[in-house]
C-alpha cells in the first residue's frame, strides 16, 4: 500500500528545508519539498549566487535533486515563503516538464497554504 503523506505533512517538509536556503542576496529563503506517488518526501530550498543568474529556486533544486535519485513519478510539491509567494514561471515550466500532474501546496511561514495544480499555474503550456 502507497503510504500517505498529507497536504500538512508536505509542507512541514518545505518550512524544514526552507532553514537550508542561501540566499544572502534576496534575503527570501523558500523551502520545497516533492512528494512521490511511492511516498517519499524530497526536499529543496533556494541557492544563490553571488552572480545573481546563477541562483536556482528551492522548487527546481528539490525536482531536480529527486530525478537524480532516480524519482520519476510525483504527486505533489509543497513551497514555502515568508508571505506564500507563487512559484516563478521558470519553476512553472519545469514543474510541466517534470511533475504536471502534481497537486502544488503553496504556503506561507507559519503553515497557511493554498492548494492548486501545476496545470493550473501554467496553462497552454510549451511541450516539447
Ligand atoms: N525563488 C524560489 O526559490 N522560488 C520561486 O518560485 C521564486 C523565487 C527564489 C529565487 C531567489 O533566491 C529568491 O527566491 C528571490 O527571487
Amino acid at each position: 500500500m502507497t503510504p500517505t503523506v498529507s497536504p500538512q505533512q508536505l509542507v512541514a517538509a518545505a518550512q524544514s528545508a526552507r532553514k537550508q536556503a542561501h540566499a544572502p542576496y534576496s534575503n527570501y529563503f523558500v523551502g520545497a519539498a516533492v512528494l512521490t506517488v511511492d511516498g517519499e518526501i524530497i526536499p529543496g530550498c533556494n541557492v544563490e549566487n553571488a552572480s545573481y543568474g546563477g541562483t536556482i529556486c528551492a522548487e527546481r533544486v528539490a525536482l531536480t535533486a529527486a530525478i537524480a535519485q532516480g524519482k520519476r513519478d510525483f504527486s505533489a510539491i509543497a513551497v514555502v515563503t515568508v508571505d506564500g509567494g507563487s512559484p516563478c514561471g521558470f519553476c512553472r515550466q519545469v514543474m510541466i516538464e517534470l511533475g504536471a500532474e502534481m497537486d502544488v501546496y503553496i504556503s506561507d511561514e507559519a503553515g497557511n497554504f493554498r492548494s492548486t495544480t501545476v496545470r493550473a499555474l501554467l496553462p497552454d503550456a510549451f511541450g516539447g
